[in-house]
């Protein structure tokens, strides 16, 4: 039996995951639960503990709901809970599937939107988010306050690695690396050296370049010219919340931090929500499909199988949540979805 560790979070993290931990219940899938979020974090001034985290690194699979408490406003516990396990456990691959499942819920037209089909495989333990720079003067005149990219070619190589792998295991004919060294050329040219030579070995896959700002037009205007797209931590996060929006929204994106070997990190693309959160508005069904790439992660694949139907049902029969212009409250969805399971 896979072990696997549920740590709900803040805001609508905590309702959407309770919804998932129902199903899993119906499922007779035992998790064990962890209540890392920002309470934990106010009253212990820590996040999660190196001794916690091995703790957690006997665990094959973790579903996270999201942080994010207004009490919080610097995000203090992000980078002690979520980044920590990004980070320390070398969950080195983000991947977040940006599939269309209702063409009724894009804001694109019908005949562009048909044609959503992209995996944003985001690079997860460099770049920005490392935390390294320093800000001094701080509200001073003269202030100053520096965030340093940093990118390292083995990083870089597993990442665009892990892309074309991902590419011929499912069966995808294109990888598009998209940065920016047109403006950021140091960065910019180790990752398009890495691209290069990783690409040549592929001579099956198409291995394409775009510039951000242009992908970003190319996402919206021409989905269909995307497959496979492999890119830098920052640019990853932008790029999937701009993907969301194609296809009905925050509330229905998922996405695995993975490293290909063992333990895998399973969290909806959305944040905590303060504005919904206690209104019971929160869409569900991001932490399913999410539930949905952890059962695969685990080898329950029938269950995984399942329960990507049973979403695409609750969608067509139009069992949603306001932002999807339903009528329903989140744990009706989850109610119906397991109904669906069982
Ligand atoms: P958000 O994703 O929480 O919300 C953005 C908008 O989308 C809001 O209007 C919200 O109501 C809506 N939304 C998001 N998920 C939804 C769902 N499942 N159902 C219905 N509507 C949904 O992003 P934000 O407002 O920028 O951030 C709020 C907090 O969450 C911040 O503290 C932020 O740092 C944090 N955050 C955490 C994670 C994470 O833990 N992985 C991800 C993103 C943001
Ligand atoms: C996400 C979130 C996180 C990120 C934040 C909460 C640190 O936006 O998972 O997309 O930027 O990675
Ligand atoms: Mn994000």
């Amino acid at each position: 039996m896979k072990k696997i560790a549920v740590i709900p979070g803040d805001g609508i993290g905590k309702e959407v995951v309770a919804e998932g931990c129902k199903l899993m219940d119906a499922l007779g899938v035992s998790y064990q639960i962890f209540n890392y979020d920002a309470d934990y974090w106010l009253q212990h001034k820590q996040g999660i503990s190196d001794q916690q985290l091995e703790e957690l690194r006997t665990f094959d699979a973790i579903y996270f709901g999201a942080l994010g408490d207004p009490r919080l406003p610097k995000m203090e516990h992000g980078k002690d809970i979520l980044l920590k396990m990004r980070f320390d456990l070398d969950l080195f691959a983000n991947v977040r599937p940006i599939q269309l499942l209702d063409v009724n819920h894009s804001p694109l037209r019908p005949e562009i939107a048909n044609n959503i089909d992209i995996v944003i495989v985001r690079e997860n333990t460099e770049d920005l988010y490392r935390g390294l720079g320093g800000r001094f003067k701080a509200g001073q005149i003269d202030e100053v306050a520096i965030d340093e990219r940093i990118h390292t070619r083995a990083g870089v190589r597993r990442i665009v690695e892990y892309a074309f792998e991902y590419a011929v295991k499912n069966n995808r004919q294109k990888v598009t690396l998209v940065d920016k060294h047109n403006a950021i050329p140091n960065g910019g040219q180790l990752w398009l050296s890495v691209f290069d030579e990783i690409s040549k070995g592929y001579p099956n896959i198409v291995g394409e370049y775009q510039h951000v700002d242009v992908a970003c037009a190319i996402m919206v205007a021409q989905p269909e010219r995307f497959d496979v797209v492999v890119t830098s931590n920052l640019f990853g996060d932008i790029l999937s919340d701009l993907g969301a929006g194609l296809v009905g929204g925050l509330g229905l994106l998922s996405s695995a931090n993975v490293n290909g070997n063992g333990i895998g990190l399973f969290e909806p693309v959305h944040g905590s929500a303060p504005d919904i959160v206690g209104m019971e508005r929160a869409n569900p069904l991001a932490a399913f499909a999410t539930l949905a790439m952890l059962f695969k992660h685990v080898g329950l694949l029938d269950e995984c199988e399942q329960l990507l139907y049973a979403i695409k049902q609750s969608i067509s029969q139009d069992i949603t949540t306001p932002d999807l212009d339903g009528k329903h409250t989140t744990s009706q969805v989850g109610e119906y979805i397991i109904s669906r399971m069982l």
